[in-house]
């Protein structure tokens, strides 16, 4: 513990090195020096000395005041720092605003460069509300500015800050990026205006070249910031554009001072507008650029489009008439950008223009603008000159304004709402094609009418049969043409509709249909034997295959309900559960099954030698964890499965796993929560203990099921296979005793050899001995099971000990097992096992 008397002592130390002096202006008596602060009037913004990141130089900045960081704006002697911290900003005798040690206030390191006439000079420097650091010509004064930071920017564009250019001298004055997180200078990246040609144009620059293009001003935005002009701009903030005879330059203003925002030129290249959000006390980026390799300058080449949600060709397609450079030719992962098509002439041939929408407009360095032509007078002025290859309008809501381009056309990019228009240059065919499309476009809409009432009709009519037949159907036999009819719907809607959310329809199957289907239940047609009955395979004469099961108990409930009932689960669609087709009850209860040709996962898992790969085993985990999910949580009625096992769950075609016999216990009349039966039906090795001794069940029971499959999973083996290990009586007890030992992964199939990721294995068994522990209370729900699994949640530490497993060794307490819980780790993962024992 520490004595008054230093706690006393550090608060002294604490109080005299804080900072506790602020000016409001510099002069030349008043110095600010290294530790005092310059703070605006309105106590927005905070200037004094600073050491970025992990440097230890320092340097003279202007921040935020009263910010949870230091979210540096502007740096003064950002590409001269100061080596101590001995500076000081003072007004020097020449009247300039400089950064010097104070030990060399005659040889400063960084100065203002104003030009100055008099010889006495009361010139002072206060920072003002929008950040920007100024020079004024009289002491405690506000007028004649003879200075501004604003006017030499660093990383930061700030709101009333502008960038542009002179356009006599070609002077520009931009944001420049930082060189990295510890060093203001000046840095590699820039966002500027440029003007290539004769049409100005922001960008923002890799050196000397284009990174990303913006393109030029369009009246409300400039044309590659279509989001940024609409969005943020019209609410809170304003831009505005000059373009006179001595300058192009362009600004924003705030319309609400509780808005705090700034736009930062990353050292990475990387641009964003970020807005600040007091309740988080975090920045949101508004807008960041480039995002996504469409934004890159020039990312198609020449004559081309990109599109960041077109898959093909690095989201890249040729304007109209134009074709790919290397088509054919070359790989996938090159394209260089766009040729005219092959025979096509653009120069007196009867050619003409295709329209391209929602673009950003080509680099306009080859462009020029008529700002008093409308799109008419544009459309004359680039058809007369041959090597004019597009026009458009550059102005948005406005209709004058014309520009034109001559030659390569480069850097249009797509967007998904918002955009600009140009017209492409084309030849006669793909003008002709045009027309072609034109008069489609007329006839489409009248033939698609037409259909439209054509399957309107049909539907109508086919309904009312249904409604027909239903009718007709309730109880007694429908007939084998309306099975295979049904059937034929069904598999129509599965093939037209993969992800198999068909509609709901259950159907009643006659008897003489399932027993000509299934050869009169012939042993040949057996596929299994579960806890509910048996199941044969049937195949109906209309040619679909169907699973058949022929159920051994009896319901309790009439037949009536027994139908409401089936027809309540046959609604329970998930892509991980078994599809319910249809039932009889004729003479007997059975249910039909979509058929699954790759049958049961017990088939693929155990038996030695295994089939499957370390992913396809770790996704129909997945798989079955969604399925069980959706049954515990998601659908309408909830169910507990109670019999959930290898056998029970069926592999699709493309080894996607399907549970099967789920509904069961519901149709059998348990449909609570959580109850207590007489009757345990389940599998030994799968059923928790709190149902196999006292017959009470819970989600939690299926939480045991699973973990216990989900071990099954891992190691290849039945929880009821024997071991060499005489201690343990079965699979999850082998599981604990390696995990005990700290060798979880003996467990893990030897067929898969090393070609798994060992922390998804380890974090699996974690998990899977989670779901087995003996206490309900403590397992998982399948929600947290699955979310444990792909990593989104670190599973709790310590699993406790699991059911049914010899206790010969006593318990040891709480025991921690530890791995690497971030994904994409290798076979290398460290591990540590510490056994706490426990009193
Ligand atoms: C400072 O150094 C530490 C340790 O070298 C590093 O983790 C951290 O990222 C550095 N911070 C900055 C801003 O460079
Ligand atoms: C700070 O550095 C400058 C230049 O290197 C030097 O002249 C001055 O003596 C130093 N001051 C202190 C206090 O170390
Ligand atoms: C200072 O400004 C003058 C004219 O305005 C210019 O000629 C000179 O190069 C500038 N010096 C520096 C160091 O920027
Ligand atoms: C500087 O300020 C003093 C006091 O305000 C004033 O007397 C003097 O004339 C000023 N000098 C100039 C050159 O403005
Ligand atoms: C103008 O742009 C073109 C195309 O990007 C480029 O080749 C040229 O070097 C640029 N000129 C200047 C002066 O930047
Ligand atoms: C400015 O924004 C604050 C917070 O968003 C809001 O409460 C206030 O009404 C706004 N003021 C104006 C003039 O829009
Ligand atoms: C076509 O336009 C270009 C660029 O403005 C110009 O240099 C050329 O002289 C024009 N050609 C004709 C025939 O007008």
């Amino acid at each position: 513990m520490l004595s008054a008397k230093t706690q006393l002592l550090s608060l002294l130390v604490f109080l005299l090195t804080q900072p506790c002096f602020s000016i409001d202006f510099i002069t030349p008596n008043q110095p600010l020096k290294d530790g005092d602060f310059l703070i605006s009037q309105a106590k927005t913004f905070q200037l004094g000395f600073f050491s970025p990141g992990n440097s230890t130089k320092r340097y003279v900045g202007v921040w935020y005041y009263n910010f949870p960081q230091k979210y540096v704006v502007w740096v003064a002697n950002r590409d001269n720092p100061l080596s101590n911290t001995s500076g000081v900003l003072t007004i020097a005798e020449s009247g300039q605003l400089v950064v010097a040690y104070s030990e060399a206030p005659e040889a400063p390191i960084w100065s203002t460069n104003i030009s100055l006439s008099r010889d006495n000079y009361n010139n002072s420097a206060r920072i003002l509300d929008n950040g920007n650091l100024v020079v004024f010509r009289d002491l405690y004064s506000d007028k004649n500015v003879l200075w501004e930071g604003f006017d030499h920017p660093t990383n930061t564009y700030l709101p009333e800050m502008k960038v542009g250019l002179r356009k006599k001298t070609g002077e520009a004055w931009f944001i420049s990026s930082w060189k990295s997180p510890d060093d203001p200078g000046t840095g590699q990246y820039s966002y500027r205006i440029v003007l290539n040609g004769t049409v100005p144009q922001l960008y923002i620059y890799d050196g000397s070249k284009p990174y990303m293009g913006m393109g030029p001003w369009n009246g409300i935005t400039f044309s590659g910031l279509p989001a940024y002009g609409v969005d943020v701009a019209d609410q809170l903030s304003q831009l505005f554009y000059i373009d006179d005879e001595n300058e192009v330059s362009n600004y924003y203003t705030i319309t609400n001072s509780s808005y705090v925002t700034r736009s930062v030129m990353d050292y990475t290249g990387v641009a964003q507008r970020l807005d600040w959000n007091p309740q988080s006390e975090t920045w949101k980026a508004s807008w960041t650029g480039p995002d996504g390799q469409c934004e890159k300058y020039g990312h198609c080449g020449a004559f081309s489009t990109c599109n960041s949600f077109r898959i093909a060709n690095q989201g890249c397609d040729c304007l109209p008439g134009y074709t790919d450079k290397f088509e054919g030719g070359t790989t996938a992962n090159s394209f260089v950008g766009c040729v005219l098509k092959p025979g096509a002439s653009l120069c007196r041939s009867g050619e003409g223009f295709r329209k391209v929408s929602g673009i950003k407009v080509p680099d306009a360095f080859n462009a020029e603008l008529q700002s008093d032509l409308d799109i008419k007078a544009c459309h004359n002025l680039c058809l007369k000159n041959c090597s004019c290859t597009a026009y458009g309008a550059s102005r948005l809501n406005s209709d004058k304004g014309c520009l034109t381009w001559y030659g390569e056309l480069i850097d249009i990019r797509e967007f998904s709402d918002g955009g600009q228009d140009i017209y492409v240059r084309v030849d006669h065919d793909e003008l002709a094609k045009d027309s072609k499309k034109k008069i489609l476009k007329v006839l489409l809409p009248v033939l698609f009418i037409i259909v439209l009432i054509l399957v309107i009709t049909c539907w109508v009519l086919r309904r009312k049969k249904r409604e027909r037949s239903k009718r007709n159907l309730t109880m007694s036999n429908g007939s084998e043409r309306d099975d295979i009819a049904f059937m034929e719907r069904f598999s129509d809607v599965r093939s037209s509709n993969e992800s198999g959310t068909t509609s709901a329809e259950v159907h009643c199957f006659s008897l003489s249909t399932i027993i000509a289907a299934t050869d009169n239940f012939s042993f040949a047609n057996k596929l299994g034997e579960g806890g509910f009955g048996t199941v044969y395979k049937g195949h109906m004469r209309g040619g679909q295959d169907i699973a058949v099961k022929r159920l051994s108990i009896t319901s309790k409930q009439g037949l009536e309900e027994f139908r409401n009932e089936i027809i309540l689960i046959a609604k329970l669609q998930h892509r991980n559960l078994v599809r319910l087709l249809g039932y009889c009850i004729q003479q007997e209860n059975i249910l039909i099954y979509e058929y699954l040709p790759n049958r049961g996962l017990d088939r693929f898992i155990f038996g030695g030698k295994s089939l499957l790969d370390w992913r396809t085993r770790f996704n129909i985990t997945m798989g079955i964890a969604r399925g069980m999910i959706y049954l515990h949580h998601d659908s309408r009625l909830r169910i507990i499965h109670r019999d959930l096992k290898a056998s029970n769950v069926l592999l699709d075609a493309s080894m996607n796993p399907k549970i099967s016999d789920f509904g069961m216990a519901r149709i059998f009349g348990n449909d609570q929560n959580e109850d207590t039966t007489n009757r345990v039906v389940g599998t030994y090795g799968y059923m928790s203990p709190e149902y196999a001794m006292e017959g009470h069940f819970s989600i939690k029971s299926d939480v045991f099921s699973f973990g216990v499959l989900l071990l099954e999973i891992i190691s290849g083996r039945r929880n009821s296979s024997t071991f060499d290990d005489e201690k343990t009586v079965n699979l999850v007890g082998h599981v604990w005793d390696r995990w005990l030992e700290g060798k979880p992964l003996e467990i893990v199939d030897p067929s898969l050899e090393e070609s798994y990721d060992v922390n998804e294995v380890l974090r699996c068994i974690h998990t899977g001995l989670l779901c087995v522990q003996e206490s309900a209370a403590v397992r998982p729900t399948m929600s947290e099971v699955a979310s444990m699994l792909c990593n989104e949640k670190t599973p709790p530490a310590a699993p406790e000990q699991p059911a049914f497993i010899l206790k010969g060794k006593g318990y040891l307490g709480p025991v921690k097992f530890s791995y690497n819980t971030e994904s994409g780790g290798s076979s290398g993962a460290q591990m540590t096992v510490s056994i706490v024992n426990g009193r």
